[in-house]
């Protein structure tokens, strides 16, 4: 069992000022069931945009997305009347994604009673064990979102999501907002719910300390595509490709709960632009090891040992 990401691309086209925007230029990922996978990457690298696909809300322009050989497109797009839900999203900032005028019990039982899991006498218990099990008090049921903590609001986020029974949980910057004092709290959390209910987790950072945290993989990505893949202790303490040795360089010492410093510092340059990609390796013309032969080449991913994989001629030498 397990989720299968072939050859994934995802354009944009602006029509007003006839653009195309290149935001995902060819993912293959292939996660076991059971395994977090960490993304990691600067802004505008296209992982929200990966979130999305997987999760079925929008379609790729190339390639396949699959859940136990199932098209999750197709899955997701079916839930609500198949009742559980394949796959399931958790939000960056959980004040827009709940209505501001809805009570926190109300948000629950909406998605418990929409996918139909629990006989209607049923839908209220449902509701308090999705809170218990979040670390939520039964009595914030009344409360509306702004009368909660950012990180009882993530809480909450995530008890709507797993109202919903999926498999996988697509987690994009799930702490990211929240207050550096929480962000252990609700980091613990999901760990403990990935055991106690054997889910499957993608989760998105910008921040590799987070990933360390949390991740079995690793995917590292620049410009829509992985640069380096592979599991976290040898993506992390032995890094092959440029780019993730340089957003290792800004990696705080040995905490989840520090800001990274910036990534100006270890790099040079901005990230290309997605309308105008780079001839060869997207990553050339920021890279302190690029070679004349790199603005020409493009870059595939090559197995350097099992389970770890680099997009870069200069890690094969
Ligand atoms: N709906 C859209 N329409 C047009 N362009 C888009 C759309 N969604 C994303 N993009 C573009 O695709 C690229 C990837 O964006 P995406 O949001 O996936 O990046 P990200 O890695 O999640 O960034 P961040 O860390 O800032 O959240 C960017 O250039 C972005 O501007
Ligand atoms: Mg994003």
């Amino acid at each position: 069992m397990s989720l299968v990401i072939e050859n994934v691309e995802k354009i944009y086209k602006i029509v007003s000022t006839q653009t195309v925007i290149h935001a995902l230029n060819g993912i293959d990922i292939s996660l076991p069931t059971g395994k977090t996978l960490g993304i990691v990457g600067e802004s505008g690298c296209g992982k929200s945009t990966l979130a999305r696909l997987v999760t079925g809300l929008e379609a790729p322009n190339k390639g396949s997305i699959t859940w136990n050989g199932s098209s999750v497109h197709d899955v997701n797009k079916g839930s609500f009347s198949t009742k559980k839900s394949v796959v399931q999203l958790v939000f960056q900032d959980p004040y827009s994604s709940l209505n501001p005028r809805q009570r926190i019990g109300d948000a629950i039982t909406e998605i418990v009673s929409v996918h139909k899991l629990v006989a209607k006498n049923l839908i209220q218990t449902r509701t308090s064990e999705l809170l218990t099990l979040v670390g939520l008090a039964d009595d914030l049921k009344n409360r509306y979102p702004h009368q909660l903590s950012g990180g009882q609001r993530q809480r909450v986020s995530i008890a709507r999501a797993l109202a919903a029974e999926p498999n996988l949980l697509v987690l994009d910057e799930p702490v990211s907002a929240l207050d550096v004092s929480v962000r252990a709290e609700v980091m613990n959390l999901l760990i403990d719910l990935r055991e106690k209910l054997g889910l499957t987790y993608i989760f998105i950072s910008h921040d590799l300390a987070m990933i360390r945290y949390i991740s079995d993989l690793v995917a590292v990505m620049y410009l829509g595509k992985i640069v380096e893949f592979g599991n976290w202790e040898q993506v992390i303490n032995n890094p092959k490709h440029p780019y993730t040795q340089a957003l290792i360089r800004a990696m705080p010492d040995h905490t989840i709960i520090g800001n990274p410093e910036s990534l100006a510092k270890t790099l040079q340059g901005e990230v290309p632009d997605p309308v105008n990609l780079p001839t060869g390796c997207a990553f050339h013309l920021r890279c302190v090891k690029a070679t004349p032969a790199c603005a020409s080449t493009p870059q595939t991913l090559f197995e350097i040992t099992p389970q770890h994989r680099v997009a870069c001629m200069e890690a094969k030498i």
